[in-house]
């Protein structure tokens, strides 16, 4: 079972993937961990590139394939040989961060997008998909207060883009998860942690029964 959590900055993804990780392990199901751009060396190395807030100069091109490049090698890695196994995947952004980044984001064509995350994903799609969906200025804000706490100096190079950036992000997860349904779960991401675990849990109950 493959499950992928996604939302603009600050939404909280990262905290619920954390918790959904928790609530599988105790339940002995056999399930790990990853994120991208990250979730393999090589993919470490790429991350800090990505994040970089002094690489202002790289082009949304080059930025568009280090996500992808990333992705197949996490997919070739980490993600297929675990689903191979039969483990469960909770994976912190997975190919829908690079359509609404990216793709509406940044402007690279979607058809491009599309395509290129078919490849490096070598066909693999999330069975469930967490949208934390939240309005633009309290994700933000979030992301600034926990930037301040957490992350290490100078990796904020998309926190640090405008809010129409992360307001043509947020639609795009939106229009993502209106032509998906089947797929993506959105949830209220204003909610407090608990109740947004639980509303997780009772869509992957389902699953784990099965
Ligand atoms: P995060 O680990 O804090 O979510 O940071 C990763 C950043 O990378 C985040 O700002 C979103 C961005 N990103 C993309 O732009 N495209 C992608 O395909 C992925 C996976 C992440």
């Amino acid at each position: 079972m493959f499950i992928t959590l996604e939302g603009i900055e600050g939404c909280g993804k990262s905290t619920q993937a954390e918790r959904l990780y928790r609530a599988l392990k105790s339940r002995a199901i056999p399930v790990i961990f990853t994120r991208e751009p990250g979730g393999t060396r090589i993919g470490e190395e790429i991350r800090k590139i990505l994040l970089a807030t002094s690489n202002r100069e790289l082009s949304p091109a080059a930025e568009f394939l280090l996500m992808e490049a990333d992705r197949a090698q996490h997919v070739a890695e980490v993600i297929k040989p675990a689903l191979k196994k039969g483990m469960w995947v909770v994976c912190d952004r997975f190919f829908d961060a690079t359509v609404a980044y990216q793709g509406y984001g940044r402007g690279v064509d979607l058809a491009l997008v599309e395509r290129l995350n078919h490849f490096s994903s070598q066909g693999i799609v999330p069975d469930k998909t967490f949208l934390l969906d939240c309005p633009v200025e309290i994700g933000l804000s979030r992301a600034m207060e926990r930037n301040r706490i957490w992350k290490k100096e100078g990796e904020g190079r998309f926190e640090d883009e405008d809010v129409a950036f992360h307001q043509k992000v947020r639609q795009g997860y939106l229009e993502l998860a209106k032509s998906a349904p089947g797929r993506f779960v959105v949830l209220d991401a204003t909610r407090g942690e608990e109740e947004l675990e639980e509303q997780i849990f009772q869509h992957i109950a389902p699953l784990v029964k099965r």
